[in-house]
């Protein structure tokens, strides 16, 4: 059994390598010479845009999914005349856009942040005026990794943020002064069945992720997600995993984005819970009964930013699982992943800092 996949990076090279296990094949698509998925399957070379190649992908597999979000939502719902498309197109057309994706958590009785659209100048000054300041304007679209946000602070930051970020399609938002970021990951079935891992606990630094530890926070405010995530996938009849954002604040979750889509913050999975999340949204796209979602131990994952660390520093750490994912170096670029995964909280929160010490020095743990 083949599943297709839009997109051959990090995120399809670790479905391919959940998948193999279960017997499963994979074929990509890919405009990139040389994609980090390559490595495992065989990969379409084109834009994801062309309907030859996304054509073949359709015939050729039994399902199709995604690895990248902002693959053309017109594009997929043509594909499924041909075959099955998850997560479906609906939910990944929500999630392009910053402003439906806003609107879904406020239809849906969960809490956001305050928002407006901007499209003008003038909206821009009227959105500072009511939302107030400091405020992030970030674009509806395609932003990933802080890309396309600018934070402004005073009432000089308004000109520089147009004109860096305008005249695309906008969205203005109060600067949340949080407590912590968390993230939590759910996974669906076709049936209805899901499961919802444990809190993350996520660390960022100019807008990327570095350090997640799992599972994070009390009872309550895992169950207050775990609620709100099923509460999203059933709504849009989801399948696969979906992921969302949350700021806390005075132990209150206030939902940031959404990813339809296995996450960076759910890497732990692989080696620190009993089913990872890569296996989870392969087994729903297939029909397939879900894996446990619960964590097995503590869990730590850094992410591997810029450049790569020799093989031999991670690997004489014990027990340190380190993932390269075949990337060429570039500042700023994801290249890879190392996971800790302890029986103990307080040694996992030890290793947590040793590891981000040598590994990113100059981001603290606050
Ligand atoms: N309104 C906000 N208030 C405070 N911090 C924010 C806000 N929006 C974004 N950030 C910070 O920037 C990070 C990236 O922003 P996010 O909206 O998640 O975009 P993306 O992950 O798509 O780049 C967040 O995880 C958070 O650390
Ligand atoms: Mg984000």
């Amino acid at each position: 059994m083949t599943v297709g996949i839009v997109g051959a990076g990090q995120l399809g090279r670790m479905l391919a390598l959940a998948g193999y296990p279960l017997g499963l094949d994979f074929l990509f698509l890919d405009p990139a010479a040389a994609p980090p998925a390559a490595q495992l399957a065989p990969v379409l070379q084109n834009t994801f845009t062309d309907a030859a190649a996304l054509a073949t992908l359709a015939s050729r597999c039994e399902v199709v999914t995604i690895d990248w979000e902002n693959v053309s939502v017109a594009d997929l719902r043509k594909l499924r005349q041909h075959t099955r498309v998850s997560p479906p197109p609906a939910a990944i057309a929500t999630a392009q856009d910053r402003v439906s994706e806003k609107r879904l958590f406020e239809k849906l009785g969960i809490a956001t942040t305050r928002w407006r659209a901007v499209g003008t100048r003038r909206q821009l000054d009227t959105a500072v005026r009511e939302i107030g300041l400091p405020g992030v304007l970030k674009t509806r679209r395609m932003g990933y990794d802080g890309k396309g946000q600018a934070v402004l602070r005073t009432p000089a930051d308004v000109e520089r943020a147009w004109s860096q970020l305008g005249p695309v399609p906008l969205l203005y938002e109060e600067l949340v002064p949080f407590d912590l970021e968390v993230s939590v990951i759910g996974v669906r079935s076709p049936r209805g069945e899901s499961q919802v891992y444990p809190l993350n606990h996520n660390l960022h630094s100019a807008g990327i992720l570095r350090l997640t530890r799992a599972p994070y926070g009390n009872v309550r405010l895992n169950r207050m997600a775990r609620r709100h995530v099923l509460t999203v996938m059933e709504y849009l009849r989801y399948v696969g995993v979906l992921t969302i954002e949350f700021f806390v604040r005075a132990g209150r979750l206030i939902a940031n984005e959404m990813a339809p889509r296995v996450h960076n913050s759910g890497h732990w999975t692989i080696e620190g819970a009993v089913t990872s999340q890569f296996e989870n949204h392969l087994r729903a796209i297939l029909g397939l009964p879900l894996g446990d979602a619960r964590a097995r131990g503590h869990s730590a994952m850094i992410n591997l930013i810029g450049t790569m660390p020799r093989r031999t520093e991670i690997l004489r750490h014990v027990g340190v699982h380190l993932h390269d994912y075949a990337k060429e170096a570039r500042p700023g670029r994801k290249l890879g992943h190392v996971t800790v995964v302890e029986e103990d909280a307080a040694r996992c929160e030890r290793r947590a800092r040793l590891l981000l010490a040598e590994l990113a020095p100059g981001i603290h743990i606050p």
